[in-house]
């Protein structure tokens, strides 16, 4: 039986598609069966991301109106076995997007996976409530930035309101990751720290993924930066998926990195 797991920020353009691509990719490399469902009806990226989108045939919205069965729109991954999405339409079309198609859809899922992810659009409004109505966890994704964080704070408010979970008087247990994050410039009180963002928002931390320009060159590539281990942030989304199932791990790229006396004396790479 599936767990059901939203990615979801509030703020638009925080890094949700990308961490769902690659929470979702990392996932399958632990071999859960795992898929994601593209809720931006209307923007439709996450397919861009995975590097299926010549391959879409039928969407979320095909199934919800009954032009499609799941089994015909679910795309399979190219690289790994038991990673599958489910993209969202292009079309304006939002009416058929209804609680109870997407329950249909979700207990259909869930027979066959291990984890659903629920990739959120931005805002607080019914596409991002409908991502998270059936979420038992929830991913916060969230910048170093002010506007950023008090966008998490309202949604982790509807977290504890609008779910079934919060309908059945319980919380849904949710979890911050931060994204875009430059030590640097929080060294330079540009960017709000780690620590300041937990504090704000009272959640437990999942992990810390840099601003990294191996994000942009992945996606360019349709291939989630966690295939990609050379790079900063692709070992970030794997030791955060690490700790999402459980696992300990010592949470780098927080802090500047200190150069060791070898590299101080002979350069080398960051
Ligand atoms: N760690 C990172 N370092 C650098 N760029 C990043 C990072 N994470 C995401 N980005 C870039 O930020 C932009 C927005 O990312 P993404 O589409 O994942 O955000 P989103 O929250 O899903 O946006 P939307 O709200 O529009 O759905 C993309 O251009 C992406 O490549
Ligand atoms: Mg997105």
């Amino acid at each position: 039986m599936a767990k059901v797991v939203v990615i979801t920020s509030g703020k638009g353009g925080v890094g949700k598609t990308t961490s769902c691509a690659s929470i979702g990719t990392a996932l399958a490399m632990q071999g859960f069966r795992t898929v994601l469902i593209d809720f931006d009806v209307g923007l439709r990226n996450l397919d861009l991301v995975m590097g299926c989108e010549r391959r879409v045939v039928y969407d979320l919205i095909n199934v919800l109106s009954g032009e499609a069965k799941l089994s015909q729109a679910l795309i399979k991954d190219k690289r790994l076995d038991g990673l599958y999405m489910l993209p969202a339409s292009q079309t304006r079309d939002k009416d058929a997007l209804t609680l109870e198609g997407v329950e249909e859809i979700i207990n259909e899922l869930k027979e066959d996976f291990d984890y659903i992810l629920c990739d959120s659009p931005a805002g607080i409004e019914r596409g991002a409530l409908l991502a998270m109505y059936f979420a038992e966890e929830a991913v916060i994704v969230t910048n170093p930035e002010v506007s950023s964080v008090r966008d998490s704070d309202r949604i982790i408010g509807l977290l504890d309101s609008k779910t079934r979970m919060a309908e059945q008087g319980q919380a849904v247990p949710s979890r911050l990751l931060i994204t875009r994050y430059n030590p640097e410039r929080v060294e330079q009180s540009e960017m709000m720290s780690v620590k300041d963002i937990e504090e704000i928002l009272a959640i437990p931390l999942v992990g810390v993924v840099p601003e990294s320009e191996a994000v942009l060159k992945a996606s360019n590539q349709g291939i989630p930066v966690v295939h990609d281990q050379e790079s900063d942030a692709g070992q970030a989304y794997s030791d955060m998926t690490a700790r999402f199932l459980g696992e300990e791990r010592d949470m780098r790229f927080a802090e500047i990195e200190k150069k060791g006396f070898f590299s101080r004396m002979f350069g080398g790479r960051r």
